[in-house]
């Protein structure tokens, strides 16, 4: 008969399928190291929050990541990204705060709004003699 054949076979069919969705879980990919050191940002951001913001900063003042990063004192080759040891980080955190509070109180600005891809703003029109 058709169904004593196929019982067996169906069973292990649901077995398996059973164990690969309780092993899926396990599967994920490993967790990267969570930041250590947000001031400004909330503690819990992940880390491609972190990275969508950083590259926002990179566009926005036209540097790299280590205009406000330090390189690791242990292996030269690495960033230590959770450093202070930048004073460019700490004011940036202050630009942070500022541009946060002037979207809260007044318009939308964003790091670009003022950098335009330069790591200092013109304060004022250039003239002939800074052209
Ligand atoms: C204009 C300055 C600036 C630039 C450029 C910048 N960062 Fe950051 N970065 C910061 C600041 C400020 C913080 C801390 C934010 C806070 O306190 O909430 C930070 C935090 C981080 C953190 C979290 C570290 C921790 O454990 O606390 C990572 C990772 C990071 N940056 C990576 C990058 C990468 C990668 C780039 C280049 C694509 C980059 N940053 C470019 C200013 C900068
Ligand atoms: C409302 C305009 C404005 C906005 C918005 C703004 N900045 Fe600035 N930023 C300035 C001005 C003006 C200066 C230069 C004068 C000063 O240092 O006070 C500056 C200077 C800086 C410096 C120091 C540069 C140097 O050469 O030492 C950093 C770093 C910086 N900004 C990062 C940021 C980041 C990151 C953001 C977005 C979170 C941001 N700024 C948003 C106006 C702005």
């Amino acid at each position: 008969m058709m169904k004593s054949k196929q019982g067996p076979i169906l069973l292990v069919a649901l077995i398996a399928a059973v164990t690969l969705c309780s092993l899926s879980p396990t599967q994920e990919q490993p967790k990267r190291e969570k930041a250590k050191n947000l001031k400004v940002m909330p503690k819990n951001s992940t880390h491609e929050e972190i990275d969508s913001v950083m590259k926002e900063f990179k566009t926005a003042l036209g540097v790299r990541c280590n205009f406000c990063h330090v390189a690791s004192k242990d292996d030269p080759k690495k960033m230590d990204w959770a450093s202070d040891g930048n004073k460019h980080k700490e004011i940036a955190r202050d630009m942070m705060r500022m541009t946060n509070k002037i979207n809260k109180k007044y318009v939308k600005v964003t790091c670009y709004t003022c950098h335009q891809g330069k790591e200092e703003p013109l304060l004022e029109p250039a003239t002939a003699a800074t052209r």
